[in-house]
């Protein structure tokens, strides 16, 4: 598949089979974080891979609503950044996190962004702290995002070239 052709085809998959991701594959998505681009080549980024299904369930509590998906994937990544390292922190790793999504399309495999920076739990705790304090990561270091991975168990319709917003493009001046 061209390169156009998987941007096309890549939807937000929230629905897992029950089958293992091939380690891998799993490999694979990790070297495509890794070799993202980083402000000063900081590679501050720090991801946390989980499989063990107690520990994805917690991790689903980090939000009331959006992160469903995390209960019932095979494999989350948590994409943190040591802030004490890198300033555009909140960049460096919403580039890795779309590296690793589009390495997991290209494999086939369905991928979906949860969000976790500035959102809140149930009791009002900052997802961020609730994603470190389950994972015993230090304060510094903190989660943007968890990407679910799994294989699909949904379909979901292509993008539609002919639905782009191309009003929100501006030639020369806005
Ligand atoms: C910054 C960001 C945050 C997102 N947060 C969530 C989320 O918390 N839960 C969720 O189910 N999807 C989340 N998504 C997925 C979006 O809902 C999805 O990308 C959007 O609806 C467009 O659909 P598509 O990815 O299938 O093209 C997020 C996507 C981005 C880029």
């Amino acid at each position: 598949m061209d390169f156009q052709q998987l941007l096309i085809n890549r939807r937000s998959i929230r629905r897992y089979t029950d089958e293992k991701i091939d380690p891998e594959h799993v490999k694979l998505i990790l070297e495509a974080g890794l070799l993202s681009p980083t402000s000063k080549s900081s590679r501050a980024w720090q991801f946390v891979v989980v499989e063990d299904s107690d520990m994805l369930s917690r991790l689903a509590d980090c939000k009331p609503a959006g992160a469903m998906p995390v209960a019932k994937c095979p494999l989350a990544v948590v994409v943190a950044v040591d802030t004490t390292s890198t300033d555009p922190w909140i960049e460096d790793g919403s580039v890795a996190a779309s590296f690793m999504m589009l390495q997991a399309a290209s494999l086939g495999l369905g991928s979906c962004w949860i969000q976790v920076r500035g959102r809140f739990t149930a009791d009002n705790i900052p997802s961020e702290e609730y994603v470190q304090e389950a994972l015993g990561m230090p304060e510094t270091c903190i989660p943007v995002c968890i990407l679910t991975f799994g294989h699909k168990d949904e379909d979901r319709k292509p993008q539609d070239l002919e639905k782009l917003k191309w009003e929100n493009v501006h030639i020369g001046k806005f």
